[in-house]
């Protein structure tokens, strides 16, 4: 176990907010996590990997921070193409992926680079390239912050959707996720559905989840920026659904407009919307629109959490005015 008292946290959040913790506190064990709960007075707040995160200021509370490691094979049934995979919610996502590919299980592939922890992917439902975690996820172990107990929950138990879960929702802030396991197949089906994926893997034959893996690495180096570089959370928005009829009417406002059927409506890219606005590339005092996908919204350096929330709030203000649709915001506001 390590704690810090008034500890800086710009290394913890991938918007590079020079913010501090009262407390940090980061735990290497389901056992370290049950003892230190007793010692939790005031706020607390469990980070992963601070990727999906704005700071508004120090934060006058506990924050927690998972270290519990480990990839293990859980359960191989003999005959059977599945395999379950046990994973420490401290593991980085990526290091998972780039694990299950190596060993050529399928299933994750697509969530390639995704910055964050595994325990953050089963609380965010991480989603890109046509899958989601919520696809592979089979249980997610975790510990109750109140009491200690353990509870194990079930796919379904999550209520998993579009970028939510129980843990985002009803059980917000009461629960730290110790393990997720998944469903990783040893026969891969490719997913090559989505966007421009086909193109980018071009004409091979005989195509593995090595080479989507890399097309996935190669999309998102172009089109997203690296927080090393320049501080961001990735897609800043969520993509909002409409009504069937708003849509149509959009439609032959907009016919270029990209779009999803989904089961509640029709997804539209707020990144496609904000682009429309002129958003692309600009910028409001040190807070910016990344050049190359305006659902990012970028650090220019030094930015503070005021500058980044009032070019939020604009971009919202000029989708509504020119769309009439409301988008929010999928980064957490501390
Ligand atoms: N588009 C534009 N201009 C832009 C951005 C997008 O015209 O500046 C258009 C694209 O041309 C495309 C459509 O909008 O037709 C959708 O764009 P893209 O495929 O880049 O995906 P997205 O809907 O903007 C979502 C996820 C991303 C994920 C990609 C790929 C959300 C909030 N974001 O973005 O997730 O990587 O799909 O699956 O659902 C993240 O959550 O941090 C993230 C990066």
């Amino acid at each position: 176990m390590k704690e810090y008292s008034n500890y800086s946290l710009l290394n913890h959040n991938t918007f590079g907010m020079d913010v501090k913790a009262k407390r940090y506190v980061e735990y290497d064990s389901e056992e370290e996590l049950k003892e230190l709960i007793h010692t939790l007075d005031g706020d607390v707040l469990h980070i992963g990997g601070g990727s999906n995160l704005l700071f508004k200021g120090d934060y006058a509370g506990t924050i927690l921070h998972s270290a519990i490691k480990g990839v293990e094979i859980a359960e191989e049934v003999e005959g059977e193409d599945e395999v379950l995979v046990r994973v420490g919610a401290g593991e980085v996502w990526d290091d998972f992926v780039g694990w299950a590919v190596a060993q050529g299980l399928g299933g994750v592939e697509n969530l390639s680079l995704i910055p964050g922890e595994v325990g953050a992917s089963a609380v965010q439902n991480i989603g890109a390239y046509g899958v989601e975690a919520k696809d592979v996820i089979v249980l997610v172990e975790a510990i109750e912050l109140a009491s200690g107990q353990k509870r194990i929950f079930g796919n379904l138990e999550c209520d998993y959707a579009y970028r939510q879960s129980i843990f985002k929702n009803q059980l917000k802030g009461k629960y730290a996720i110790t393990y997720v396991t998944y469903r990783l197949q040893k026969t891969p089906v490719l997913k090559l559905e989505y966007g421009n994926i086909k193109a980018v893997l071009g004409d091979k034959d005989n195509l593995t989840i090595k080479d989507v893996r890399q097309a996935i690495i190669d999309i998102r180096n172009a089109k997203l920026p690296d927080p090393k570089v320049q501080g961001n959370a990735g897609s800043f928005f969520m993509n909002p659904v409409v009504s069937r009829e708003k849509f149509l009417a959009l439609q032959k406002e907009y016919p270029q407009m990209p779009f999803y059927e989904v089961a509640n409506g029709v997804k539209i890219p707020a990144g496609w919307m904000i682009d429309q606005c002129g958003w692309k590339g600009k910028s409001l005092g040190r807070a910016g629109v990344h050049d190359k996908q305006a659902l990012v919204l970028v650090n220019l350096g030094g930015a503070s959490s005021d500058e980044i929330v009032t070019l939020c709030e604009t971009i919202c203000k000029d989708v509504h005015e020119k769309f009439g649709i409301d988008i929010h915001p999928e980064v957490n506001f501390i």
